[in-house]
């Protein structure tokens, strides 16, 4: 058994910014081919391409909502096309949002749900026909989902709810080998972190850091570590399961 991906072909949905990026350059760089999505373009895709483009391989980068069902046919149908198997697959794509509950509109509660829970569900499903015995399906849900946070009721809910289906699909798939966990990161340093004006970040970091027994914020190459640990054969006994990717939290 060993860490060995690569010939590996691998689906990861939201991997122009952040976490996502951090998996599908990790995985690239392990010698998988790469299908990712994201929803708008820009510098992230355009730059993404070309770092793909330097670690070689014949990746793909797809204009894909997971939320929106005729997106996900569509980016089922590109990775039918060129990878025709799925040996991995990365459920990533997610958004986040601060509001209180008393003030949280219905939309915002179901546009949470729709990215988070139901994105994964869509293609799960559609890609279930491409997934071979031996299969790994990734999801990335958060420490957040059974810690609780105040103003993001709506965000740990939709992340509680990828617990669950994980553990279902875990028991469903595992007669035909394939294996289903969840990753659940701590507080990760992203793009949208980077944004911040220096100021905003110590704060941020100041409010945050304390609670990691690391003391520090975490990167999305330590969570890509989780994601290819899963992704191997290194677990080929592991299914059901979360793996927190903290810190120590
Ligand atoms: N960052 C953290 O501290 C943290 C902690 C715990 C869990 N997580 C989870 O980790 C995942 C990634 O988070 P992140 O912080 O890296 O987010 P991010 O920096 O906002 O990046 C999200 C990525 O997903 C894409 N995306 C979002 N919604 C999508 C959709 N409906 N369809 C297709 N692509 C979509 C985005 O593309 P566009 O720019 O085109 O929308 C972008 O490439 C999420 O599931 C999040 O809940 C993050």
């Amino acid at each position: 058994m060993q860490l060995d991906l690569a010939g590996k072909n691998v689906l990861v949905t939201g991997g122009s910014r952040g976490i996502g990026r951090g998996i599908v350059l990790a995985l690239a760089r392990a010698g998988a081919t790469v299908v990712t999505c994201y929803r708008s373009s820009g510098e992230a895709v355009d730059s993404l391409e070309r770092e793909l483009k330097n670690i070689g391989g014949d990746h793909r980068l797809v204009q894909a909502d997971v939320s929106v069902p005729a997106d996900v046919e569509q980016l089922i149908d590109v990775a039918r096309t060129h990878l025709g198997r799925i040996d991995v697959l990365v459920n990533n794509a997610g958004v986040i949002s601060h509001v209180p509950f008393a003030e949280l509109p219905l939309e915002e509660w179901q546009r949470t749900l729709d990215n988070n829970l139901t994105g994964s569900f869509l293609v799960i499903q559609k890609a279930l026909p491409l997934l071979p015995e031996g299969a790994s399906v990734i999801t990335v849900g958060s420490r957040a989902a059974v810690a609780g946070i105040p103003l993001r009721a709506h965000y740990t809910a939709s992340k509680a709810g990828l617990i669950g289906l994980t553990r279902s699909l875990a028991k469903e798939l595992g007669r035909r080998g394939i294996r289903v966990n969840l990753v659940a990161p701590g507080v990760i340093d992203t793009d949208e972190e980077g944004k911040l004006s220096d100021e905003e970040r110590a704060a941020y970091a100041e409010k945050y850091q304390h609670m990691m027994a690391l003391t520090r914020f975490g990167t999305p190459a330590e969570i890509a570590g989780a994601v290819l640990f899963l992704a191997s054969s290194l677990s080929a006994y592991i299914t059901g399961e979360t793996i927190h990717v903290d810190g120590g939290m």
